[in-house]
């Protein structure tokens, strides 16, 4: 997968998974990551599918109607391209915290959905629940959500139900609303640093 790796000053800080939203790139969450903890190693990744240009991590079918095909195929891509990276770049496969915004949160909340211990932890910043009708395997994550009481994307009551989904199979959950729709605001990334700094 096309990404950017940064070797950071302290290795045994977990390294930052970062995961744009649709119509993003790796780059975008580098100032995020640089708020949240600046020494970390970060691994950036851009997502496979292209949606009219525009990169994302799974196909949809519309809005908020996913290909669940896809997503269960890319979930395992992405899990595996973890593994590897953390091979060639030489970190610890096991303390890896996403940042993941709106689609980049979604394919996060995957990987917590589909596997035992991909992640250690979690931003999940305007996520929507991955997937209905599975057990989410046992994790003791701890997962940030940045949440909007009028998010148009992430109704207040999805956020609520992957927050219950989560904390039932061992996270430790912590959910920050704001009132500012889909929008990823300074605040909220001030919250989840908050949240970095008690966790990690
Ligand atoms: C998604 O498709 O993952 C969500 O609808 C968020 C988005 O990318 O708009």
């Amino acid at each position: 997968m096309k990404h950017i790796f940064k070797k950071g000053t302290d290795e045994t800080k977990p390294t930052l998974l970062l995961l744009h939203g649709t119509g993003g790139t790796e780059q975008d969450l580098l100032p995020v990551a640089d708020m949240i903890d600046s020494s970390c190693s970060i691994l950036s990744v851009r997502g496979n599918v292209l949606e009219n240009g525009m990169p994302r991590f799974f196909r949809r079918l519309q809005e908020g109607i996913f290909d669940i095909e896809d997503l269960i195929e890319r979930t395992t891509e992405l899990h595996q391209f973890l593994d590897e990276a953390a091979e060639t770049y030489s970190f610890d496969r096991h303390n890896i915290v996403a940042v993941g915004y709106s689609n980049g949160a979604n394919i996060a909340g995957s990987l917590l959905f589909h596997y035992e211990n991909s992640l250690k932890g979690a931003a999940l910043l305007h996520p929507m629940v991955p997937r209905r009708g599975v057990e989410v395997p046992k994790t003791d994550a701890s997962i940030f959500i940045g949440a909007g009481t009028n998010d148009p994307i992430c109704p207040a009551s999805e956020t609520e139900e992957l927050s219950a989904l989560l904390e039932k199979a061992g996270a430790d959950v912590q959910v920050h609303w704001e009132s500012f729709g889909h929008q990823l605001t300074r605040t909220e990334i001030e919250a989840a640093e908050k949240w970095y700094r008690s966790k990690f």
